[in-house]
Formats: structure tokens, sequence, C-alpha cells
């Protein structure tokens, strides 16, 4: 073997390398075998961050998961339908200018339809003067840089493509307010007449208890009003255009059933049911301030019929003194309501000629009940509100950080519910947290928070996160999917869940 320096001039002998592995592989045959470890869920509150929610994320690869399913094929269908719908506009223009505007229009919304055919990455929101592009802008860099459609988190990239969405309206010159899902919105209230006139009958007129009832039955009367009122405003929510699409007339009613029995029966599809603390949230209310409750509401036309019924129960009953109601700004997961679509409820209700079958009695009953709540804007006691965080990728773990002065808002009401599945899952992070984790827990900050209001969240399941089930909750979630397969996507079963939070205490920022 020859004699070689070595590197640092001492003379040694150079190692043969012939018949050396190229790479080295130690046997470990001899040491422990490796343990079966679970991760430490939920990550530890400094690690948490959006594209790292507490839980394993949802993401549209998950091809378990309703994300893929969604992103898949349930995103570029609606787009579809959004582009059908924008044709259809354009072919009732006359002025040229406003025709060529709104060409451009489909032009993006055919970029994005490609973005997301083909899982493009996630580019930054195009600067369309609106006050949420710094905030998207900003999570898209720190969060998401290099993402696609389909590796980002779910909740993300869904959102994301509803604010792309609306970029390809707010860039342009004539059609910055279009609203690509206006027609079906509507479409949902008009076919929706048998639940409306149940409910516009009986509430037409100011509800009063005999004045024969005792004090005591007075109560257990309201509570049971209470309790079916809870139930037709959380059912409203089982019917929203995003998975209406294939749905029959027949199928649609029978979801919106609003009668006595059948809303008996539904409570034991409520699967984490705060019902009855409920009740006595706000009858404390009652009691203490007579105070606010906002609803941070989820879909226009019957949903939002019906949250306006029970809105109108809290107020008569002294239940509450002021509502407040939190929409979109702009066209957001097809059915959300915006200033438009609550504006026109109102006003069919009164002026409308949607119902051609319905009865002079039963018009009649709409229109006093749209009445009703027209003067209750004018009065002040029904205000309709429009804050730019609602419509941002950010779940509400961040609502404290991101949007200070809605969380301080937030802060100083009696009761804010929470409509629906989008509005669930921005309140849980969107992931998967076990069905047994308590509400309170799930919501981070919304709960835990100083000033935290309590939340109540009326939810029908209809993707993949669910919490709040109580301590046999990972028993119940076990069993249903084995024996019914798209339980959670299905709108079959329902949450009702409240947090107490932190009410009173001085909100603090850092
Ligand atoms: O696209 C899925 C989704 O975002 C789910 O949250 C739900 O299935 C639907 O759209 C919206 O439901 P909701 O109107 O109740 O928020
Ligand atoms: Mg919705």
């Amino acid at each position: 073997m020859a004699q070689v320096n070595g590197v640092n001039g001492h003379a040694g002998l150079a190692p043969s390398t012939a018949g050396a592995p190229s790479r080295v592989t130690l046997s470990l045959g001899h040491l422990p075998s490796k343990k079966d470890i679970k991760a430490p869920w939920p990550r530890t509150p400094t690690r948490v961050d959006p594209n790292n929610p507490p839980w394993p994320a949802y993401r549209g690869y998950h091809e378990y998961s309703f994300a893929h399913a969604t992103m898949q094929s349930r995103l570029p269908t609606i787009l579809g339908k959004a582009i059908e719908d924008t044709t259809r506009t354009l072919n009732e223009q006359s002025d040229e200018e406003k025709v060529v505007d709104l060409v451009a229009c489909i032009e993006r919304m055919a970029e994005l339809m490609i973005d997301l055919s083909e899982n493009r990455k996630l580019r930054p929101i195009i600067d369309d003067g609106e006050g949420d592009v710094a905030l998207w802008n900003k999570e898209i860099a720190k969060y998401f840089q290099g993402k696609d459609f389909m590796n980002a988190p779910w909740l993300f990239a869904e959102a994301y493509k509803y604010r792309r969405l609306h970029e390809c309206f707010s860039v342009s010159k004539f059609w910055k307010d279009y609203d690509v899902f206006y027609r079906q919105k509507c479409d949902t209230f008009s076919r929706s007449a048998e639940a409306v006139f149940e409910l516009s009958m009986r509430f037409a007129e100011p509800f009063s208890l005999p004045d024969s009832l005792t004090p005591e039955e007075k109560l257990e009367a309201e509570r049971n009003m209470f309790k079916e009122l809870t139930q037709v405003c959380l059912w409203g929510n089982s019917t929203d255009l995003s998975l209406l699409i294939n749905m029959t007339e027949e199928q649609i009613k029978s979801l919106q059933s609003t009668g006595g029995d059948h809303l008996a029966a539904t409570e034991k599809n409520i699967l984490g049911n705060h019902l009855t603390d409920l009740w006595d949230t706000v009858k404390e209310v009652r009691s203490k301030t007579g105070g606010r409750v906002d609803f941070v509401l989820d879909n226009a036309g019957f949903e939002l019929y019906c949250d306006c019924v029970y809105a109108d129960f809290l107020l008569q009953s002294g239940l509450a003194t002021q509502i407040r109601f939190h929409g979109k700004r702009f066209a957001w997961f097809v059915s959300d309501v915006t200033r438009k679509d609550w504006n026109w409820l109102l006003n069919t209700m009164v002026y409308g000629q949607l119902f051609p079958k319905a009865t002079d009695v039963e018009l009649e009953s709409l229109r006093r009940l749209g009445q009703r709540w027209k003067q209750y804007e004018k009065e002040g006691k029904w205000i309709y509100e429009q804050h730019p965080f609602w419509c941002t990728g950010y779940t509400f773990w961040d609502l404290h950080s991101e949007a200070p002065d809605l969380f301080l808002h937030l802060s100083r009401s009696d009761l804010v519910f929470f409509k629906g599945d989008l509005n669930h899952r921005k309140l849980t992070y969107d992931c998967a947290a076990p069905a047994s984790t308590p509400f309170d827990v799930a919501i981070g900050s919304m709960a835990s928070s100083a000033g935290a209001p309590k939340v109540a969240s009326l939810r029908t399941i209809k993707s993949d996160v669910v919490v709040g089930l109580g301590d046999q909750g990972d028993e119940v979630a076990e069993r249903l999917d084995k024996e019914e397969p798209g339980w959670k996507i299905s709108g079959k079963y329902a949450v009702v869940l409240l947090s107490e939070g932190r009410p009173g205490e001085k909100v603090r920022f850092a």
C-alpha cells in the first residue's frame, strides 16, 4: 500500500475505497424497536399558524376528505356555473363599453378556471382598491409561498378561490359589484314557498302569550318556543346553494320542514347539543341587560329568513333589545348573505311577486312580517354590518390579532351566534380535532381571550371537522364513520354549541 502525507502533513496509510458501499447504512438490529409515538396534538399555541392548525389540516390532496371532492370537482362546477350566469348577463347588455368590460371579466374567470384545474400556485391578489388586499397578501407571503390549490389548507384555498372570483370583477370599470350567484340566491327563496308561509302565517302578528298563564307557565311556553325556533334557525342552514345543485323540490321541502313533531325528531340529530345552556344564557341576558345579540350570518334566502324569524322572536320576547347582523362584502361561498341579498329579502317580502300560487292571506302575512322587520331597521333595533374580515382566508383564531376592531366590537355583544358550516370551520380552524374536543378548546382565542363574548355555533354538519360531541364523542364519530359513510357532509346532523367566553373582561392586544 502506498504511503502518502495526510491532510495535516502527517504520514499515513491511504484508505482503500475499493468495494465500499456508495451510501453507509447502519444496521440497528440490536437496538430497541421504534416506539409508536403519538404526535403531540394539539400543537402548542406558539407553533400554530394558518398553514399549521392546532390539529392536522385538511388539504385538497387528502382523498379521504370532503376537501378533495370540493377542490377537485365542486369548485370547478361552481365556477363553470358562475361563467354561465355572467354570459347570460352579457347577452342581455346593449352598451358597448359595458359589454367589452364584461367580456374581460369572463376572460379572467376562464383564467381562474385554468389555475384551478391545473392546480397552479396561489399568486397574490391584485390591488383592486379593496380594503382587504393587504390582509390577503400578507397571509399568502407569510404562510403560503409556493403553495397551490391542493396542498394549501382547504379552508384557505377555498376562500382564496372566492376572492379571486371577486377580483375578476373588482378590477373592471362597470361590474365591480357583480354577484355571479345572485340569481341562484333569489331562486332558493322562491323555491321554499311552503316553509316560508308556514312561518309567516304564524308570525305575521307580534306574538303574545295568553294572560291566563302563570309566570311559570309563561316561562315554560317561551322556553319551548325558543327551543323550536333555535331549531328552525339551525336547520335553515341545511339548504345552502353550494350543495343544492342536484336536489329535487321534494328533498328541499323535507329539509326545510318546520312542523313541531319533525323538530322534536330532528333534535336527536343534534349530536352536540347545548340548547339548554343556550336558553339559560338568553334568560340571563334578559334579566341583566336585556342586551345585544349578534348574528354572523351564513346564507341568503331561506336561511336568512329563518334567522330573521328567530331574531324577531328574541326581540319580541325581550331576550334581546338590539340585533346586529354581520354579512359579507361580496359574493362568497355561493350563497352567503351580502347587503344586496339582505335588502332584496326585506323588499321582496313587502313588494315582491315571487309566489304566484300563494293565497292572498299568505302574501299578506309575508308583507306584514317584512314591514315589521323594515321598521326594526329604521328604529335601529336591527343593524346590518359587513366587516372586511369576514371575507378573508383567516380563521377566527386570528380574529383577535388580524381584526382587533372587530374583536372589540363583538366583545360588547351579550351573545354572538355563528351560523353555518363555513363559520364553524373558521371557528374551529378547520382541522382534524377529535370529535370529543370541547367546543371552547376547539375555538381557541374566540373563547380564551380576555373579553371574548359568549359564542354559539348553529351548524348543520356539511364538512369534515366535527367537535363538541362530549366525552363519548370519539366513539360516536367512529360508529357513524362505519355505519353511515358521508354523515359529515349530508347536512342530516348538526351541532348547537356554546362557549361561555370571558365576557366583561378588558380586551387586550399584544
Ligand atoms: O365547499 C364546502 C363548504 O365550504 C362547506 O363548508 C359547506 O359544505 C358549504 O361549502 C358551505 O356551507 P355553509 O353555507 O353552511 O357555510
Ligand atoms: Mg354559506
